[in-house]
C-alpha cells in the first residue's frame, strides 16, 4: 500500500517535471527558441537562422533554379539524408514535421538515393537553412540542443523550400511597426525589407515564418509590434499556418 502510494507520487513527480520540461520551451515563441539556440554560433547567419554562403551576398533565384522540381506525377520530391547522430525521438519529431507538408501540400520529403540536389539534415550547433534549393548537398541544421521541435523543424524546412521570414516581406510596414530603438544595433540588418514574391496572399501574423515580438531586442521590449492591434499574436511555432500551406501550394503549383 505504502510503496504503491510512493510509486504513484514518484510517477506523478516525474510526470510533473516532464510536463514542466516540455511546456516551458513550448511557451517561448519561435525566435526566442531559435535565436537562443543559435547564440554564439560562429558562421554568419542572416536574420538569425538563414545560412549565408560566403560566395554570394543574397539568395537570388534565376531560372526558377532555387525551387525544387516537380516530377511528372505532380509531386515535388525533396530528397534528404539524416545524420546518424539523431536519436530515434529526434527522427520522430522530424518525420512528423515532414508529414504535415505531405498531408497538406504536394511536397514530398523523400530519402535520397542518387539525386544530385538534396538536404543534408544534421545537428550543426544551430538551427538554420538556406532559402530555396542551392544545388548539391545543402545543410539544414537542426541542433539536438534546441531545434528539435515540430514547428522549428517546419520553419527550417520551409526556408529550404524558398520562403523568407514574414516580417521582412515587402509590405510589412503596413502590418507591423519595427521598433528600431529596441533592436540590438548590431542586428538591425535582420529587419531589412526584402523584395519578396508575396504570391497574392495576405500578410500573415500566424505564419510559422513570422518572428516573435522581441526578436533581437536589446532591452527586452518589443522589436516587432503588430498594427493596428498590438495584441495580435506573432511568433507561433505550433504548425504551418493555413496561409503558409497556401503559399507552398501556389509556389509549387500543387
Ligand atoms: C498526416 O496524415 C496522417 C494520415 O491521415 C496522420 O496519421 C498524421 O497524423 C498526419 N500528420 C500530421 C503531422 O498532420
Ligand atoms: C539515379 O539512378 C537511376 C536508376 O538507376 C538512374 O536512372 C538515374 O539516371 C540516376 N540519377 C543520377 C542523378 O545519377
Ligand atoms: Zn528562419
Amino acid at each position: 500500500m505504502e510503496s504503491r502510494a510512493s510509486l504513484y507520487i514518484l510517477v506523478l513527480l516525474l510526470g510533473f517535471s516532464q510536463a514542466f520540461y516540455l511546456t516551458q520551451p513550448e511557451e517561448e515563441d519561435i525566435t526566442t527558441r531559435i535565436l537562443s539556440t543559435n547564440k554564439g554560433f560562429s558562421e554568419p547567419l542572416l536574420e538569425g537562422d538563414i545560412h549565408v554562403k560566403r560566395s554570394r551576398t543574397a539568395v537570388i533565384c534565376t531560372n526558377n533554379n532555387c525551387y525544387w522540381k516537380k516530377s511528372p506525377n505532380g509531386l515535388v520530391e525533396v530528397p534528404y539524408i539524416l545524420s546518424s547522430a539523431f536519436s530515434s525521438s529526434d527522427k520522430t519529431v522530424i518525420s512528423n514535421a515532414m508529414s504535415s507538408f505531405h498531408n497538406k501540400t504536394c511536397i514530398r520529403f523523400i530519402s535520397r538515393t542518387n539525386q544530385t540536389d538534396y538536404l543534408s539534415i544534421k545537428s550543426n550547433g544551430a538551427c538554420y537553412s538556406d532559402v530555396g534549393k542551392s544545388g548539391g548537398a545543402q545543410v539544414v541544421s537542426l541542433s539536438q540542443l534546441g531545434c528539435i521541435y515540430y514547428g522549428v523543424v517546419q520553419h527550417e524546412l520551409n526556408h529550404a523550400l524558398g520562403f523568407y521570414h514574414e516580417h521582412v516581406r515587402s509590405d510589412r510596414d503596413n502590418y507591423v511597426t519595427i521598433k528600431w530603438n529596441n533592436i540590438d544595433p548590431t542586428m538591425t540588418s535582420n529587419f531589412n525589407l526584402k523584395n519578396t514574391n508575396n504570391l497574392n496572399t495576405p500578410y500573415d501574423y500566424s505564419s510559422v515564418m513570422h518572428y516573435g515580438r522581441t526578436a533581437f531586442s536589446i532591452n527586452g521590449l518589443d522589436t516587432i509590434t503588430p498594427i493596428p492591434d498590438p495584441s495580435v499574436k506573432i511568433g507561433q511555432r505550433q504548425e504551418l499556418s493555413n496561409i503558409d500551406v497556401r503559399r507552398i501550394n501556389t509556389l509549387y503549383k500543387c
